[in-house]
């Protein structure tokens, strides 16, 4: 299965998220406890493997309305980028992160200027995963750390998933996971992206479908 998509099967996804964001918004509770449990588990997760220090520069990519960083204990420097920053500064954004808008593909920092970047249930998102985990690793520093999840599939399931995808795509359906993975496939994309990956597991309180991987640049 591709790794990237054209733009116009992008847009539709992209127009699917908006929609959802303004859907959340109308329902957001400032520290939804459920939210708040949610990203306990993962960032528990993530200080046992790589543990988040003082004063990093962090940027998590696709983040939404309520960016992961509201839940980092630490006091870290923080950033991110979304597509939709515009739109999404409307319903309001977290004031512990500096906010822009940008695609994970073309990344509006330096070369090796980011600590840690955070790529939360986005990939499948994306136009291009694969230049999107290269330009990630460019502004990460040596070393740095990549901490993302997404949905993988294996077996039967993945073959009904592409077809679906591929049925979708057909008919111009509008779908806001324009691609699909297998954790193979996201394996071999961080490591032909220049990381290598530290770990992987089950992404806690989600679907058994969702998986966490932490992977270091070279
Ligand atoms: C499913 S949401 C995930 C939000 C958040 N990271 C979370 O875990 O709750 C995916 C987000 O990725 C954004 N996105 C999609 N394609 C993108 C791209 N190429 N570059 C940056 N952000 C993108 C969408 O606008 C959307 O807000």
């Amino acid at each position: 299965m591709s790794t990237h998509v054209n733009r116009k099967v992008w847009k539709r996804a992209q127009s699917g998220h908006l929609e959802g964001w303004a859907e959340y918004a109308r329902r957001r509770v400032a520290g939804a406890p459920e939210r708040r449990e949610l990203w306990a588990g993962i960032l528990a997760e993530v200080e046992k493997r790589a543990p988040i220090r003082p004063g990093e520069k962090i940027l998590d990519i696709g983040c939404g309305l309520d960016t992961a960083l509201d839940f980092v204990e630490t006091e870290v420097s923080g950033f991110t980028v979304d597509t939709l920053a515009a739109e999404l500064a409307a319903f309001g954004l977290s004031a512990r992160a500096a906010h822009a808008a940008g695609e994970l593909e073309h990344l509006p920092y330096r070369d090796a200027a980011l600590d840690r970047v955070l790529l939360m249930n986005v990939l499948d998102h994306v136009r291009d995963a694969g230049s999107g985990l290269r330009e990630t690793a460019r502004v990460l520093r040596g070393g740095g750390t990549l901490v993302l999840s997404v949905d993988t599939y294996a077996g039967r399931r993945y073959q009904t998933k592409r077809l679906h995808k591929w049925w979708a795509r057909a008919r111009r359906a509008q779908t806001k996971h324009p691609l699909i993975f297998s954790k193979g496939s996201v394996e071999r994309l961080l490591l032909g992206s220049g990381f290598r990956e530290l770990d992987s597991l089950h992404v806690p309180g989600t679907k058994a479908r969702r998986t966490l991987f932490l992977a270091h640049k070279c």
